[in-house]
Formats: C-alpha cells, structure tokens, sequence
C-alpha cells in the first residue's frame, strides 16, 4: 500500500498585541486538514476544497503546503514525490494564519512519510521560507505555534530559536469580516522606525504578558494586548476596527486585537465568561461600519496532529 498520512494544520493568532512578529497562538478551531500520499517524484496537488478553495493555487510552485514539503524533502536528502488532498477550513487573506498552516501541514507530512526525523525548530524554519514565498517575506509568528502549539515566542531568526508556553484555560472570540487583508500588503505600510516611546510601551507590555501566563493572570494578560507599532498603521485598513476592539471590552473581553495582519479581530475571554455575547457584539461593530462578519468562538490548541497514517 502506498504510504499515506492525514495531518490538521490549526489556524494561528499572530502579534497578540505588542509581540509583532514575535508572539503567536495556535487554535484548536479551525483546522486545515491535509491528506498526502507518497508518489515516483514530484509534487501534485489533486484537490483543495472547503473555505475559498477557489482562491488558492494549484501549482504546486506556488502553494505552502509543496513548498514546505519539498523544502523538507531537499533537507533530509529524499527524491520520492508527494500527492496533496487539501480541505481548507481557514480563509485566506483572514488574519488567523492560512497560508501557515498549509506550510506546517507540509513540513510535517514531508517528514512524517519520509522518516526525516528533522525537530521542530528545523520544520517550523522550512515551513517559514514557505511562507515567506506568498507573505512576501519571512516571519515566523504564525508558523511557530502552527507546528510547536499553544503560545510561542520568536527568541531569534538566525539561528532560529523559539519558546513555547503552555497557556491557562481561556475562550477566544474572533470576528472575521468578509473582506481580505493580503499580508504582503498590510506589511508594505509598516514604518521603516519606531519611536522610542513606542518601542519601550511593547516592551512593557509583551514581557508583562508573558508574566502572566506564568502567573495564570488573563487579566493582566488582556490588559497589556495593546500594540503601539503595527495596529495603528493597520487600523485604517480595517474599517470598524477600534469599534469592534472597544465592543469586545465593553462586553467584557479582558482583552482585544487584529489577529496578524487582520483583518480578523479576537477577543480573550474568561474560561466562565460570555464569549457568544462578546462575539455578537463584534459582528454588530463590523455591521456598523458596513462590513458583514463571520463570528467563531475557540480557544488555544496544539500544532500539526497527525489524524490518521495508512
Ligand atoms: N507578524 C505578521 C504581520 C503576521 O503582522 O505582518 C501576519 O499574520
């Protein structure tokens, strides 16, 4: 029988606020699932379906899950080929870290079914170069906690260093307005400096972050959610984006942002908290300012499960 594996590939939170580029959190709701089997050579993509399939390419040049994989593939020296099933469940261009997932999902199926026994630092830095391919450039917050789980911290790019934390129990709130914000795009508009005010509040506030998830204080840990870098140059991209963050708290989130580059914003909630009125009152922010929404409430999850080898 031809070797074959089904991985889910979870959808990510990037930034959380004040750690651009540095912090991310992987979900458990929604997942890419990704079915691939070993072939002579090559790379071919027989199906993507679910959420946008339409939208993403079949050329397996151009797709995350083929490059990650063959990345993998030149890595533990291997000339066998792969055929991809791919069943989206994240949207593109959303904020919560498609294209990512796919890139994760390929790193560990290039490994599961070829035995490379590579680490995860060494998937999670081919799943980057991946995804650098469509983003336009190479950041790690979403591929980290794709593949390592929970809450990730970039220490370092080169050599590529990371931490994972493991979380206290909360709800996440996301609202996903039906519009799209490209990453290579959102990332053009980013100020080449930054002033030093600005520089030394995320500070602050992303190592108190971190403080509280040692602690277990998720109130602390929203109230420090705010970044003073990247979210105010993006707002404007999002209309109803301060509306919304504002709606989130008012209702009680303990904390609100863009998740990566929008233009999806998630609210954290208490484990006893009223996420479904959080969210409700997102999707109403998003109304008001012209936009339909999507809403989904989920919470932390772990990185790329293998669901089913053959
Ligand atoms: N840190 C990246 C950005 C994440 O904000 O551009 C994109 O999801």
């Amino acid at each position: 029988m031809v070797p074959c594996v089904v991985v889910a590939a979870p959808a990510t939170i990037a930034n959380l606020g004040p750690g651009f580029d540095v912090f991310g959190l992987a979900l458990s709701e929604p997942v890419d699932v990704v079915e691939a089997r070993v072939s002579k050579s090559g790379m071919k993509i027989s199906s993507i379906t679910g959420v946008s399939a339409a939208s993403l390419p079949r050329d397996p040049k151009l797709n995350t899950v083929c490059i990650a994989a063959a990345r993998v593939m030149e890595i533990i020296g291997c000339r066998g080929g792969l055929e991809f099933e791919i069943r989206k469940g994240i949207k593109p261009g959303g904020g919560m870290g498609s294209s990512g997932a796919g890139a994760a999902a390929g790193a560990v199926i290039a490994n599961e079914l070829f035995n490379g026994g590579l680490p995860k630092s060494k998937l999670i830095e081919a799943a980057a170069v991946a995804e650098g391919r469509v983003a336009g450039s190479i950041h790690y917050d979403n591929v980290t906690p794709a593949i390592a789980g929970g809450f990730t911290i970039v220490t370092s790019i080169e050599p590529f260093e990371y931490v994972a934390l493991d979380l206290p129990k909360m709800k996440i709130a996301v609202a996903k307005p039906a519009i799209e914000v490209p990453t290579r795009e959102a990332r053009k508009i980013l100020p080449k400096e930054v002033p030093l005010r600005d520089a030394v509040a995320n500070v602050g506030r992303a190592t108190a972050m971190v403080a509280a998830l040692g602690r277990g204080d998720l109130k602390l840990l929203g109230r420090c959610m705010v970044d003073a870098i990247a979210e105010p140059v993006r707002a404007p991209l999002v209309p109803g984006f301060s509306e919304v963050r504002r709606a989130a708290i008012d209702a009680g989130a303990l904390g609100a942002a863009m998740a990566g580059s929008g233009p999806a914003v998630f609210a954290i909630v208490e484990p006893r908290g009223d996420a479904k009125k959080i969210a409700a009152v997102m999707r109403e922010a998003f109304e008001g300012a012209g936009l339909k929404c999507e809403t989904i409430i989920t919470s932390p999850g772990d990185g790329v499960r293998v669901v089913e080898r053959r």
